[in-house]
């Protein structure tokens, strides 16, 4: 199919810091995950179609190499995406959007970090962390629905420091005002994509007024009271 490819000149500059995502569809699916009347089967949905709206902000500077194919009628020009791209869901919410940014980025690889925050410190704990030794992908995106202190995506920004990986894009569907500057401060390069950033956190280090705990809302675990 494809015939010639041809590098462009110029690709945009990747320049980090936070980048909210501002769009009605974006605001309608937050309010839905807010509710707390919102069933898993529509949280889900909407966690699925805020992933695809972010991922496609998040891509806009993904390079890409021109490329010829042949339509039914004659030949046309068209674009073929460069470079390795990893999506990197940290266990387990961020599971949630694998599948719908694999939709757009179908050629992507997967690598999964499994961390959890303890409850009496609210630290991450790593418990999966398997990523290889040598050639980093080029681009990665880091997904987790929430980033409430930052500590589980710092712990991820430095696994993928460690791994060598030149551009790392975060995609948080909700996050606190003090997590994302904690982790823009320690990692001024990575780009930090939030639909909703809220004021706070509460003292179980919870986003307030947030959506709960998006992982047990998702995969249906919410403890009754
Ligand atoms: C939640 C969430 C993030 C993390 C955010 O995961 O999905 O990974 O907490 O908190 P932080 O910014 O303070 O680190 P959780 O530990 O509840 O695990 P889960 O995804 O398995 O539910």
């Amino acid at each position: 199919m494809a015939t010639t490819t041809v590098r462009p000149k110029q690709q945009e500059a990747i320049v980090g810091g936070v980048v909210p995502v501002k769009h009605p569809l974006v605001q309608y699916h937050v309010t839905r995950l807010r509710d707390q009347s919102t069933p898993p089967p529509e949280f889900r949905n909407s966690v699925r179609c805020l992933a695809e709206l972010m991922a496609y902000e998040a891509t806009k500077d993904l390079p890409v190499a021109k490329t010829r194919v042949r339509t039914p009628l004659e030949e046309a020009d068209g674009v073929a995406l460069r470079g390795r791209v990893g999506l990197v869901p940290i266990l387990r919410a961020g599971l949630s959007m694998v599948d719908p940014v694999l939709d757009l980025l179908p050629a992507a690889e997967v690598w999964h970090l499994g961390l959890y925050r303890d409850e009496a410190t609210a630290r991450p704990v790593r418990y999966y962390d398997k990523l290889p030794e040598k050639r980093p992908v080029d681009v990665a995106l880091i997904l987790d629905p929430m980033l409430a202190t930052g500590g589980s995506v710092t712990a991820a920004l430095a696994s993928l420091r460690e791994w060598g990986v030149p551009h790392v894009k975060v995609l948080s569907l909700i996050a606190s005002r003090e997590g994302v500057d904690a982790v823009a401060q320690q990692f001024p390069e990575a780009q930090i994509y939030v639909c909703q950033i809220d004021p706070e956190l509460n003292d179980q280090k919870f986003i307030v007024p947030g959506l709960g705990d998006a992982g047990d809302r998702i995969f249906n675990t919410v403890e009754p009271e």
